[in-house]
C-alpha cells in the first residue's frame, strides 16, 4: 500500500476516534444531568399530614376546615409575594400566616384526641383518626369556638 494511502486511513481513524470521545463525552454529560435533576415531584411542605397524600384527598380535607371555622382558604394561606397571573390565587406552601402553624398545633390535637380515646379496635389509619372528634365538633362553623 502507498504511504499517501496509508496516512489517509490512519487521519481518518482518529478522526473518528475523536468522534466517537465527544460523543462519549457528551452522554455522559447528559447522564449526569439527568442524574442530579430530582424527579418531577411537588415540593411540599406538610408535617401534619402525610407527604404521599393525593391532591383530591387533601383538597378536601382544606375543604372542610374552611366549613367548620367558617372561613376562606386565605385564612391560613398567604397570597404570594410576586402575583403573576391569577390574582386569587394563594401560596399554599408557605408559613407565612401564623395561622396556619396554630392550625397544625388543632390538627395534632384532633389527631391525639381521636387516637387516645376513640381507637377503640386499634384502627391506626390516618382518616380515622381525623373523623370521630373534628373540627367541626368544636368550632361549629366559627373560628373561634362558641362559649355556649
Ligand atoms: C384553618 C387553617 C386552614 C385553612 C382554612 C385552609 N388550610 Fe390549607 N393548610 C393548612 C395547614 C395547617 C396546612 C399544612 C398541613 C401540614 O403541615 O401537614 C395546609 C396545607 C395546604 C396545602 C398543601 C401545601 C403544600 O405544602 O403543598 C394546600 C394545597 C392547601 N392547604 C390548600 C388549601 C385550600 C385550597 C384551602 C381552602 C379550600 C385551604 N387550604 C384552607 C391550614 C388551612
Ligand atoms: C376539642 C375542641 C377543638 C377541636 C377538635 C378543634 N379546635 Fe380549633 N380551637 C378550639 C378552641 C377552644 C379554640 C380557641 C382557643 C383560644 O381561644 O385561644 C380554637 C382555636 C382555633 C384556631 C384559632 C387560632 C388559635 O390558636 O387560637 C384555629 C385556626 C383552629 N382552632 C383550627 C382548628 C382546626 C383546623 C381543627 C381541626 C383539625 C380544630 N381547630 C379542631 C377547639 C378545638
Amino acid at each position: 500500500m502507498p504511504l499517501f494511502v496509508k496516512r489517509f486511513r490512519l487521519s481518518t481513524m482518529l478522526h473518528q476516534k475523536k468522534i466517537f470521545a465527544i460523543g462519549g463525552l457528551c452522554l455522559f454529560v447528559w447522564l449526569g444531568v439527568a442524574a442530579i435533576k430530582p424527579p418531577a415531584q411537588k415540593i411540599r411542605n406538610l408535617k401534619v399530614l402525610p407527604q404521599d397524600i393525593s391532591d383530591k384527598r387533601l383538597d378536601s380535607i382544606m375543604q372542610t376546615y374552611n366549613k367548620a371555622l367558617g372561613v376562606n382558604c386565605s385564612f391560613c394561606h398567604v397570597k404570594p409575594r410576586f402575583n403573576i397571573g391569577n390574582r386569587d390565587s394563594l401560596d399554599y406552601v408557605s408559613d407565612a400566616e401564623p395561622m396556619k402553624e396554630n392550625a397544625r398545633k388543632m390538627m395534632q390535637m384532633t389527631i391525639h384526641l381521636n387516637k387516645t380515646y376513640f381507637n377503640f379496635e386499634g384502627n391506626q389509619q390516618p382518616d380515622y383518626l381525623l373523623k370521630v372528634v373534628t373540627c367541626k365538633t368544636c368550632h361549629k362553623g366559627e373560628p373561634f369556638p362558641p362559649e355556649d
